[in-house]
This record gives structure tokens, sequence and C-alpha cells, in this order.
């Protein structure tokens, strides 16, 4: 696949059918997770790969718990059809996530991002892009993905159950497996609109 048509359709997909991911598509996402630039080419991310169906089915009551909380916590109902589309959706992936084939986390060290009193940038912007790269491979594949945080409202709690030690915290944990809805371009705002050339504007 053509790396644009990649960038331009990879979206979340939150609804799977119960077909297992292969070992080689896995190991295909997370090298191309694993090639993603960062600061200093320190490669501080981990990965935490979840195929066992007890992990999983634990890991389905915390991310409904910490979905749960999200969710009260946001003012209001969405108005408009997309967001109202995207609340069904993250619900969704809320209820099944046990089924979900994969489930893998991105974990990052606590870090400070000031060092020596210079700012050296969060370490997160050494993260993120081996997420999202995931998340390309994973479409050239024609496996789907959405990147999702809320489960940090039960980081501590995910962390022991992982048996993640101290000193990291979750960048992100992304749900992968065969899309049981279609790939397509997501309607945006428009980049012109956000652009400025040499000068804010
Ligand atoms: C930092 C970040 C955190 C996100 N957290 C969640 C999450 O916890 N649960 C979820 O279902 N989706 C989550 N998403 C997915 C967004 O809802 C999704 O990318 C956005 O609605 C655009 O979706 P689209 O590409 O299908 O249009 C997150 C995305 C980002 C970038």
């Amino acid at each position: 696949m053509d790396a644009l048509e990649a960038i331009m359709t990879t979206r979340a997909i939150r609804r799977f059918t119960g077909e297992p991911v292969s070992d080689d598509d896995l190991w295909t996402c997370l090298r191309a997770a694993q090639q993603a630039p960062s600061g200093g080419n320190v490669q501080p991310t981990r990965y935490l790969v979840v195929t066992d169906q007890d992990v999983r089915s634990k890991l389905g009551e915390l991310y409904l718990s910490a979905f749960g909380r999200y969710a009260a916590a946001m003012p209001g109902r969405p108005t408009d059809a997309v967001s109202r589309r995207t609340g069904r959706s993250a619900l969704h992936l809320a209820r099944t996530l046990a089924s979900v084939p994969v489930i893998v986390f991105f974990l990052m060290p606590r870090t400070p991002s000031l060092v020596e009193g210079i700012d050296i940038g969060p370490v997160a912007a050494s993260v993120y892009p081996a997420v999202q790269n995931f998340c390309l491979a994973a479409r050239a594949l024609g496996l789907g993905t959405t990147l999702t945080t809320v489960i940090r409202i039960h980081q501590a709690e995910t962390l022991e159950l992982l048996g993640v030690p101290d000193g990291w915290e979750i960048a992100a944990m992304v749900p992968l497996g065969h899309p049981a809805e279609k790939f397509s371009v997501a309607v945006r705002r428009d980049v012109a609109d956000l652009t400025s050339f040499n000068r804010w504007s």
C-alpha cells in the first residue's frame, strides 16, 4: 500500500471480528513502531502485548470503568453527528475490549522534561511517533487500531495487573484486530485554516 493512502485512511477502528492476528503481522507492526524517531535516539518506548484471555478480561473491566468515569466527566452530550458516532463507537470498544485479540501498551519512563534547567521536551514526544507508526503499519496490513488513553484513569491498577515496575507510565493502549468496519478518509478541519506561513496569523 502507498504510504499516503495508509496515512489518509488510518482512523479509529473500534469494532473487530474475532479473527486472530498472526504473529507475523504483530511483529511487523512492532518493528514499524520501533523504527520511529526519538529524541537523541534514546528509544524510550517499551511494548507490552496482551493476548491472554484472562488478562484481557481484567483489562476490559478496568477500561469499561475508566471509560464510564471519563464519559461522566465530559460536560453535556455531543450534539453533532460525528461526535455522537464517536461516542457510540468508543462505548462499543469499552464494552467489548476483552474480545479484541491483541491489546498493546506503549509504556514510557517517568522522565522529567527539564534536565539541569534545560527544556529537553516531553518524553511522550519520543513515544507517540512509535504509536502512530504501529497504527499505520497495521492499516497497511488491513488491521484496525485506535490510539486510546482513557485507561490512564485506572493507571495504577493497570500497571499492577501487567506487572510493570515503578518508573513507567502508560502512553497509549492500542487494541489491534481485523476490522469489522470499513477504512475511510475521516472528515477533518481544513488544514489551510490552521496553517500560517512565516508569521502567526
Ligand atoms: C491522545 C488520544 C487519546 C485517545 N483516547 C481514546 C480513548 O481513550 N478511547 C477511544 O475510544 N478513543 C480514543 N482516541 C481516539 C479518538 O477518539 C480518535 O482518534 C478521534 O475521534 C478521530 O477518529 P477518526 O480518525 O476515526 O476520525 C484517542 C485519540 C488520541 C489521539
